[in-house]
């Protein structure tokens, strides 16, 4: 059974999405480098293990990650599910767990990498918007894309109920792109990422209109 890591910042609604799915690999602990992270509390309640790393304890941030990889080792993760994590990684962290570790981003990838995509998507004026779970490169958001949730930008959204609207479509797809993972659906491998042992040439959507 792979064994997975959930890494998280904040809320946690899409570590709760993973406890609730039930995955068919198993989640051995969520680490959070803020100790006042409600996800650590959902973690417990789910009697899984949590660790608290806190990146302002260490002087740069190898030494977080450092920190980090040694906990997912002693873990034995075979799989690192960033989930509201945000930090950005090392490159020899990203490097140790390439291929081993997805991202949900709120937008639709490769637009609006990096933060408040939710107010530039209004700002732009588009009428498209949504999330993406991708492989974790060391490029901040430009991993290779798995899956898209998509969802139409209505007259009446502003910032906070588009972050709202795109939380429920990131609940749907992360979970399934986990899963997808832990059952061998998705492989990924040196020459690309197969999806049902085919070349993915696009990430897999989900519409929501
Ligand atoms: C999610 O919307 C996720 O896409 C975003 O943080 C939120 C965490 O919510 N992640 C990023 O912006 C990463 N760059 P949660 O703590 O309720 O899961």
């Amino acid at each position: 059974m792979i064994k997975i890591a959930v890494l998280v910042s904040g809320n946690g609604s899409n570590l709760q999405a993973l406890i609730d799915a039930n995955l068919s690999g198993q989640i051995v602990g969520v680490i959070s480098n803020k100790p006042e992270a409600y996800a650590l509390e959902r973690a417990k309640k789910a009697n899984i293990a949590t660790a608290v790393i806190e990146h302002k304890q260490y002087p740069n941030r190898e030494a977080f990650d450092d920190v980090m990889h040694q906990q997912l080792l002693d873990w034995e993760v075979d799989l690192v599910i960033l989930a509201g994590f945000m930090r950005i990684l090392s490159e020899k962290f990203v490097k140790a767990w390439e291929g081993k570790m997805i991202n949900i981003h709120p937008s639709l990838l490769p637009n609006y990498k990096g933060m408040h995509t939710h107010q530039r998507v209004l700002n732009t004026g588009d009428r498209l918007h949504g999330c993406t779970v991708h492989y974790v490169t060391a490029e901040l958001d430009a991993g290779q894309a798995l899956a898209q949730g998509v969802l139409q930008v209505g007259i009446h959204d502003d910032a906070v109920s588009l972050a709202s609207r795109v939380h429920v479509l990131e609940h749907l797809i992360y979970p399934q792109v986990a899963e997808w993972i832990c059952n061998g659906t998705v492989i990924y491998t040196d020459q690309g990422v197969l999806f049902k042992e085919q070349p993915l040439l696009e990430p897999i959507q989900f519409c929501k209109f």
